[in-house]
């Protein structure tokens, strides 16, 4: 286990945007920072990363939390894992007590896996720098290809030599386990090499670390594959994977623009010639969740394809997938027999550049001319080019961008506008009706169909607080957002023991369950005397308290002019409240008292009304006695308040 001091130190030291922007493209927005949410899909950004808070949110889909939170829910960590990621990349040394033997190897089950990748990686290269074979086989071959010593380097490629086992043994002898070995695929089932005379390439997550390998045969003979992939594993998927972004996600970013190639070598080949916003699909067509990694860095996709047009048509029906991500898909075609680096490396990197630009083409016109040519005025085949073309428009999730389209493809299939339009229509009614009954099938047979993760989220914003729980509201905020702070400039006394010394005995008139159960927690936090920081809420194992700690410390507007409105009192300070935690505690809380005051008056008003008709104990008098003082506290408070109290 992480030593709770270390997870503090890696809390304090991560800061939000740093960790964001590794898979966030941000722009500067004041004192914020906004992009495209990663969470889910959508065209104008609503995701806000506030430095100062050190904490994101979603204002569309409603993720927010600190940086182990975005950790956990981008990369799909757990909170060690998350810790450990940023104790990485800050450079902090973890104090660990010691785990049970069964703990450690669950959760070094995928770590060590990762680390065998590496060594494997590490290994093949070596082979290729530092042996006479690597040399003159393999690094002979790159260098005939082209390729520089640091661009070598750069993407770790290396060489598998000849021999059955020569790998297997030696990761043995460095004490790796055979069934790992087994499991990335690296070893056969019979113990043998799977990588054998081919040179290598690593396959990065987007964390950087390798989660496979490809390997080119050297040999010039046919019966074997000319690549082959080490297997998909626990590690490994291979449909979630893109060769070169890595490498390339920050040029993506810049250029705001992704290039995608088929190949390695072409990947390789641009990002030397200083193109290096460019990834691979590794010869396998588009997948979903490429598609979705693309759209994490940018809308811009625009493909290259090899010169020669019988693939195409196959392929363009794959690239579909990109327009339900909603991105603005572009495609170049290659002159005739070259690929994208056999093309840079006729040409030159300008010349390639110039290409590209003057060349791409939007997909979906390009689908429409391709098609219609092939069809070659056969009315019957128009018709089906018609319906192909109206298909990929509508799965564009952009009304808008569907009607330009419609309208633009009308011209280009010289079809009418309000026909397409009404194919188009048709189409998604039929979908629609698919979707609705493959739902109702799905929640047929069990009670809780409840679940529709495949609509569009709404913008959810928190209920607004009613009239009564504005003040528990208000308390509970404050105990998040500044509970730790000093109630005074100075003083020892935090917020959070001001105000709860102050209402701990009223904490039982707290209508709202989740306000009460805030300021419970921190009160225990208070005798147990373990610090307070916004972290401990945002972290906190009741969902409900995590994001009622991330709505109030992303929402500044809560307050801002409504806070004067609201309570009907004019600020005094120079400070706005949310720097001004003593006088916004103070007020709080005799607003709460007040309420709370208010209260007891009519239910005692009530009590003395009642017992006023028939009286058999005599308690009116106790009534009466209580309903006095309470009026008095109530107009104490009041006044301090400087409100009118209105009867
Ligand atoms: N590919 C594959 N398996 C094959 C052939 C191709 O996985 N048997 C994938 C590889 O990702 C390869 C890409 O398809 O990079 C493109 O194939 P190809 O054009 O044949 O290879 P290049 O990358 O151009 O390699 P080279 O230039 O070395 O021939
Ligand atoms: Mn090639």
């Amino acid at each position: 286990m992480i030593l709770s001091k270390s997870i503090e130190e890696v809390l304090q030291t991560a800061k939000i945007e740093d960790v964001v922007r590794e898979f966030v493209n941000l722009k500067r927005r004041g004192s914020n920072l906004i992009g495209l949410c990663p969470f889910h899909q959508e065209k104008t950004p609503s995701f806000n990363v506030s430095p100062s808070r050190n904490i994101y949110k979603c204002f569309g889909c409603g993720k927010g939390g600190d940086p182990a939170n975005f950790l956990m829910e981008h990369e799909k960590l757990s909170f060690p894992e998350a810790i450990r990621w940023l104790a990485d990349r800050y450079q902090i040394e973890l104090e660990e007590t010691q785990q049970s033997e069964e703990a450690r190897e669950a959760q070094q089950q995928r770590d060590s896996l990762y680390i065998l990748n590496q060594f494997a990686q590490e290994w093949y290269a070596r082979q290729m720098w530092e042996t006479d074979p690597g040399r003159s086989i393999a690094l002979s071959y790159f260098k005939r290809r082209g390729f520089r010593e640091d661009t070598i380097r750069a993407f770790g490629l290396g060489y598998a030599p000849q021999g059955r086992d020569t790998f297997t043994r030696a990761a043995l002898e460095e004490g790796f386990p055979l069934e790992q070995l087994k499991a990335l695929g690296l070893t056969t089932e019979k113990g043998y090499d799977f990588f054998r005379e081919r040179v290598l390439f690593p396959i990065h997550h987007l964390s950087g670390k390798v989660a496979a390998l490809a390997g080119r045969i050297m040999r010039k003979e046919a019966k074997a594959p000319k690549y082959i992939n080490s297997k998909e594993n626990e590690v490994y998927h291979k449909s979630k994977v893109l060769y070169g972004l890595w490498h390339a996600r920050s040029a993506i970013r810049k250029a705001d623009l992704c290039y995608l190639v088929e190949g390695y070598t072409d990947v390789i080949s641009l990002h030397q010639s200083g193109i290096e916003n460019t990834v691979a699909s590794s010869g396998t067509s588009l997948t979903e969740g490429q598609t979705r990694l693309i759209g994490r860095f940018t809308p811009n996709l625009t493909i290259l394809y090899d010169g020669d047009k019988a693939g195409i048509q196959a392929a363009l029906r794959g690239l579909d997938i990109a327009l339900e991500q909603n991105l603005n898909v572009k495609v170049v075609l290659l002159p005739e027999g070259e690929d994208p680096d056999s093309y840079l490396q006729r040409v030159g990197a300008q010349a390639f550049e110039d290409y590209l630009q003057e060349q791409a083409r939007d997909f979906i016109f390009f689908k429409t001319e391709v098609l219609l040519e092939q069809s070659g005025g056969d009315p019957v085949r128009r018709a089906e080019v018609v319906r192909e073309v109206v298909n990929s428009i509508g799965r564009i999730p952009d009304p808008i961008k569907r009607s330009v389209y419609l309208k633009t493809c009308a011209r280009l299939l010289d079809f009418d506008e309000q026909l397409l339009v009404r194919e188009l229509n048709q189409q998604v009614h039929k979908k629609l009706k698919d979707r609705h009954r493959q739902r109702e099938r799905a929640a047929a047979p069990t009670e809780t169909g409840t679940e529709q993760p495949e609509e569009p989220f709404a913008p959810q914003e928190a209920k607004p607080a009613t009239g009564h729980s504005y003040q528990e509201k208000d308390i509970a905020r404050i105990l998040v957002c500044a509970g730790h702070l000093p109630y005074q400039d100075g003083e020892p006394t935090t917020v959070a023991e001001f105000l709860l010394s102050n209402i701990e005995e009223t904490l039982n008139l707290f209508e709202v369950a989740l306000y009460r159960h805030i300021a419970e927690v921190t009160l225990d936090r208070l005798k147990k005397k373990l610090p307070l920081s916004a972290s401990f809420f945002l972290q906190h194992e009741d969902k409900a308290i995590r994001d009622f700690a991330i709505s109030v410390q992303t929402s500044p507007h809560s307050y801002s002019e409504n806070w004067e409105k609201r309570w009907d009192i004019s600020l005094q300070t120079q400070k706005m409240p949310e720097h001004n935690f003593s006088k916004d505690s103070l007020l709080a809380m005799q607003r709460f008292k007040l309420k709370k005051v208010e209260q007891l008056c009519r239910e005692n008003k009530d009590r003395v009304e009642a017992l006023s008709k028939e009286d058999p104990e005599g308690e009116l008098i106790t009534y009466l006695h209580l309903q006095k003082k309470l009026l008095g506290i109530r107009n104490a408070l009041a006044a301090e308040l400087g409100t009118v109290v209105m009867r």
